[in-house]
C-alpha cells in the first residue's frame, strides 16, 4: 500500500519512520520542506504539493497542528481536496475539534474518498515504536480497511463512534493529562520544604493515587529537570498543550458547558509561554511552578 503523510512535524516524522521501518512505501509533504529532509535521506519520497501526494497514495495520513493547518493543507489551491480521492482512505490524526473532522469528512466524501478521524494518545517515542493509542471515528467498513495499518502504529485501537468521535474522545483524554501538570506543580510546592530528592519523589508519587500514568513515562525527565538538569528531547510542548486546552474550551462552549479547571490551567500555561517556555516540554510546567512558588516565598521573606 502506498502511504502519503501530510505534516512531518514531530509526530508525522515519527509515524513515517515507523511505517518505513516496516517496509512501507512512504511519500511525505510538509509546508516547510526542510523538515522532510531527514525522512528523504531515510528513503521517503517528498511530494511537491498535498494534491500530488494524494494522487500517488492509496491512503493518506495527516497529523497537523490545528484546524488552520488542516484548512491550508486540504483546501489550498494545491491541497489534498484538489485531487480525485476516489477509493482513497484519509486518516486524519490531528488533535482538533470534532466539527473540524465532520466538515472535512463531508468534503473528502464529495471527492470520492472516505475519512476516519484517528487522533492518538502517546508521544514521539510510542509513535516510533508503534505503541500509540488510536481513538477512531468513522464508518465500520472504513475502520476495518484501516485496521491493518492502524495496528502497525497503535498498541490499542478503539472505534468510539461516527466520524469526529475520535476527536471528542481525544480532547476528553487530554484534559486530565494536561491540567495534571499544573496540579502537580502545586503539589510539589506543598512538599518542597521536605527537600526530598526529585527521583525519590517521582517514585513515591508514581506508586500512589496522586500519580497518573504519565509519571511512568515522564517522571524521570521531570526529576532531572527538578534537579536542574536536562529534561531531554521535547515530546509534547507547552504551546501544543495550550492549543489543546483552547480547543477543549471552545468545544465546551459549543456544548453549553464549562471547564473551570482547564480554563485556570490555561491561564497559568499562557503565563509560562510568556516567560519563554512555549517550545519546552510539558514537564517544565510543574518545574516552573515549584520554582515560582519558591521564589515568591523568598521574595516575601526578603
Ligand atoms: N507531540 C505529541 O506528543 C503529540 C501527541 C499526540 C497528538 N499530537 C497532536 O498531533 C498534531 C501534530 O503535533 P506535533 O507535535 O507533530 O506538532 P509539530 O511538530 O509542531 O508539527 C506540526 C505540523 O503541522 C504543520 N502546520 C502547522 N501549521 C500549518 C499550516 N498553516 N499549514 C500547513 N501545515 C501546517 C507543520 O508544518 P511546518 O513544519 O511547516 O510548521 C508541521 O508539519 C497536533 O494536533 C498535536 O496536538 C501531538
Amino acid at each position: 500500500m502506498k502511504i502519503g503523510i501530510v505534516g512531518t512535524g514531530r509526530m508525522g516524522t515519527a509515524i513515517a519512520q515507523r511505517l518505513m521501518s516496516l517496509g512501507h512505501e512512504v511519500a511525505v509533504w510538509n509546508r516547510t520542506t526542510a523538515k522532510t529532509r531527514e525522512l528523504a535521506a531515510q528513503g521517503a519520497r517528498v511530494a511537491p504539493t498535498p494534491m500530488q501526494l494524494a494522487r500517488e497514495a492509496d491512503c493518506v495520513l495527516s497529523i497537523l497542528t490545528d484546524a488552520a493547518a488542516i484548512d491550508a493543507s486540504y483546501r489550498g489551491a494545491q491541497g489534498l481536496l484538489a485531487a480525485d480521492l476516489s477509493g482513497k482512505l484519509v486518516i486524519e490524526m490531528s488533535t482538533v475539534r470534532p466539527e473540524t473532522e465532520r466538515a472535512l469528512a463531508a468534503e473528502v466524501r464529495a471527492r470520492g474518498g472516505a475519512l476516519l478521524d484517528c487522533p492518538v494518545g502517546g508521544t514521539v517515542g510510542p509513535a516510533r515504536e508503534g505503541k500509540l493509542f488510536g481513538f477512531v471515528g468513522g464508518e465500520a467498513a472504513d475502520v476495518e480497511r484501516a485496521r491493518p495499518l492502524l495496528e502497525q502504529l497503535c498498541r490499542r485501537i478503539e472505534h468510539v463512534g461516527a466520524v469526529s468521535a475520535g476527536a471528542s474522545m481525544k480532547l476528553a483524554i487530554n484534559l486530565p493529562l494536561l491540567v495534571f501538570w499544573q496540579s502537580f506543580g502545586e503539589a510539589l510546592s506543598l512538599c518542597k520544604p521536605l527537600g526530598i530528592d526529585p527521583q525519590r519523589l517521582m517514585n513515591i508519587f508514581a506508586d500512589t493515587s496522586g500519580g497518573p500514568n504519565v509519571l511512568k513515562a515522564r517522571g524521570a525527565a521531570l526529576a532531572a529537570a527538578l534537579s536542574g538538569g536536562d529534561a531531554g528531547a521535547v515530546g509534547f510542548n507547552v504551546d501544543s498543550i495550550r492549543k489543546d486546552l483552547r480547543t477543549m474550551l471552545e468545544e465546551a462552549r459549543a456544548l453549553g458547558t464549562e471547564l473551570p479547571v482547564a480554563a485556570r490551567a490555561l491561564e497559568s500555561f499562557d503565563q509560562a509561554a510568556a516567560e519563554g517556555l512555549g517550545a519546552s516540554d510539558g514537564v517544565m510546567l510543574p518545574v516552573r511552578w515549584v520554582r515560582r512558588s519558591a521564589s515568591t516565598r523568598s521574595g516575601k521573606a526578603g
